[in-house]
């Protein structure tokens, strides 16, 4: 990389686009304007158009199950003609959008009351997974926006430590709690909402039921039959992907952190994403290039993980979302007719925010044995008053990259030793541990500032991102069926464990583990 930047001057500008409110600096990888033709060349051939334009268009493209992948109209304009199954999309996308926006209104407010009268001051959503990490890290992304009554918690976890650790702080005059699941199935979910309620119970009055719990699901009879109203459940459609929901009622505690207009905005920022990763020629078209690049490092280079470093703080929650977002998406090993793939598929996605993680892990990064691409994302104007922390922090940003791209060589290392007055047999016992190979790869996002609009196209470049690469490596990534195993083994687990008649047909292993625990419980 140190050459191709030393041989053209103009590699920043050839190898960087804008789009949406975002940059992307791709540059500093181990490839060339040639490269990216030929990869552009190979999502022709894998027939990249065709397959975004059918998403966009409502087909099913998600064929295991039989589903549309329609994220993409839960922020497209309300003019929107699309029909699917009979079903006005954008009718029905609007309708909802409209009844967040009131209700939204309402609680912020303060015109919704608990049972005793007062305002809401807590909500609590219990949900996981994409009912679960979308919300929570754009309310946090978005904290500097939110409303100062209202203080956002999420439960998710089965593990009950989760939930009681928010139900010690709360009120339950003042708390609203939204059970939020596409499928209204979930065991961590039912589990936890139906353990809120007993608690509420205990506390309130069943009246207050209403005022208390409302619901985020596709599926009304669950919701009826776990006791909320209808009237107080926010309804979205099977062709919404779980990890893909962020966009819908699912978004209802960023909508009420932030209120209602930003969360327009918000729904905005990713649609102008969306225009663009329609509209804008494939070889300057922002997530087909990320798409692409991350192409080139996995199945080209070898590269096995992928990491994140926001150096943003508020965008502590964002590798963990692009975890679930990158791997229950693309981790497959057989493509869309069944056949086992002849690449390797989706790397490890993994991070933290920078400059945190310069004092953990980076060590690895710069001199491990592995070559590990980073993507930096950072906003250029803080959120903040505080003098000096922002140049501070853009400064390790930028170095770092600098620092993985041009590693340091013996040359140098040697120069920088000779200066400091170091015999020739110190240098040469320290010499191999200070030299970093670099060549190492990296892209950098960057953004005016953290809004609603640009988390919004920061989370669409990256879902798009996904599309393009699912649609390179010939997987279908819009099912999860590798969580099903686990599921289903841990229910006849639960029963052993309370000792109730189940098929014992384990591994020593795993009895011995069950034993434990129930000499234990
Ligand atoms: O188990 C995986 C999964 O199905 C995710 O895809 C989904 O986001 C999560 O569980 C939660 O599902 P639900 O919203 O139906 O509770």
């Amino acid at each position: 990389m140190r050459e191709l930047f030393a041989r053209d001057p103009d590699r920043f500008n050839q190898l960087s686009v804008e789009a949406a409110g975002l940059f992307l600096d791709y540059s500093k990888n181990r490839l060339t304007g040639e490269t990216i033709e030929l990869l552009v060349a190979l999502a022709r051939e894998r027939g990249l158009e065709q397959r975004r334009n059918a998403m966009f268009a409502g087909e099913k493209i998600n064929s295991t199950e039989q589903r549309a992948v329609l994220h993409t109209a839960l922020r497209a304009p309300r003019d929107l003609a699309l029909r699917v199954d009979g079903q006005d999309v954008a009718g029905d996308v609007h309708a909802v959008l409209d009844r967040i926006g009131h209700f939204t209104e309402q609680v912020r407010s303060g015109q919704w009351r608990g049972f005793t009268g007062e305002a809401i001051t807590d909500i609590v959503n219990i949900g996981i997974g994409g009912s679960f990490l979308g919300p929570k890290m754009a309310c946090h992304a978005l904290r500097s926006f939110a409303h100062p009554r209202l203080t956002m918690h999420f439960v998710s976890n089965v593990d009950g430590h989760d939930l009681d650790a928010v139900l010690q702080k709360v009120d339950p005059a003042t708390t609203m709690f939204i059970v939020a699941s596409k499928t209204f199935t979930t065991l961590e979910t039912m589990m936890n909402a139906q353990s809120a309620r007993a608690w509420f119970l205990s506390h309130g009055t069943p009246d207050g039921l209403p005022q208390h719990f409302v619901a985020v699901s596709t599926n009304t009879e669950a919701v009826k039959a776990f006791g909320i109203d209808p009237a107080n459940m926010f309804p979205f459609w099977d062709w919404v992907g779980g990890r893909y929901s962020i966009w819908s009622a699912i978004g209802l505690p960023v909508a009420l952190a932030i209120g209602f207009e930003r969360f327009r905005q918000f729904l905005a920022g990713a649609q102008a994403m969306d225009q663009h990763f329609s509209t804008a020629p494939l070889e300057r078209n922002m997530p087909v290039i990320l798409g692409l690049v991350g192409i080139w490092n996995r199945n080209f280079l070898d590269c096995a993980s992928l990491s994140i470093a926001p150096y943003h703080q508020d965008l502590n929650q964002f590798p963990g979302y692009l975890q679930q977002l990158e791997m229950e998406s693309n981790g497959k090993r057989v493509s869309m007719d069944g056949a086992e793939l002849r690449t390797l598929s989706c790397p490890a996605i993994w991070g933290d925010v920078g400059t945190n993680g310069q004092h953990a892990y980076f060590q690895l990064l710069h001199q491990g044995t592995d070559v590990i691409p980073v993507d930096f994302i950072a906003a250029l104007a803080p959120a903040h008053l505080l003098p000096g922390h922002h140049a501070a922090l853009l400064a390790n940003c930028f170095a770092q990259s600098e620092a993985f791209m041009r590693g340091k060589t013996v040359e140098e290392v040697r120069a920088e030793l000779q200066v400091q007055g170091m015999t020739e047999q110190q240098i040469k016992a320290l010499l191999p541990h200070r030299v970093f190979p670099g060549n190492r790869p990296s892209n950098t996002i960057l953004m005016e500032a953290l809004t609603p609009a640009t988390l919004g196209a920061l989370i669409a470049l990256y879902e798009h991102k996904v599309f393009v690469q699912g649609v390179l490596w010939g997987v279908n990534s819009f099912d999860q069926w590798g969580v099903e195993l686990g599921k289903v083994l841990a229910k006849n687990i639960q029963l052993e464990l309370e000792g109730k008649p189940s098929p014992k047909l384990h591994d020593s292993s795993t009895n011995g583990l069950i034993a434990r625990a129930r000499a234990a419980l």
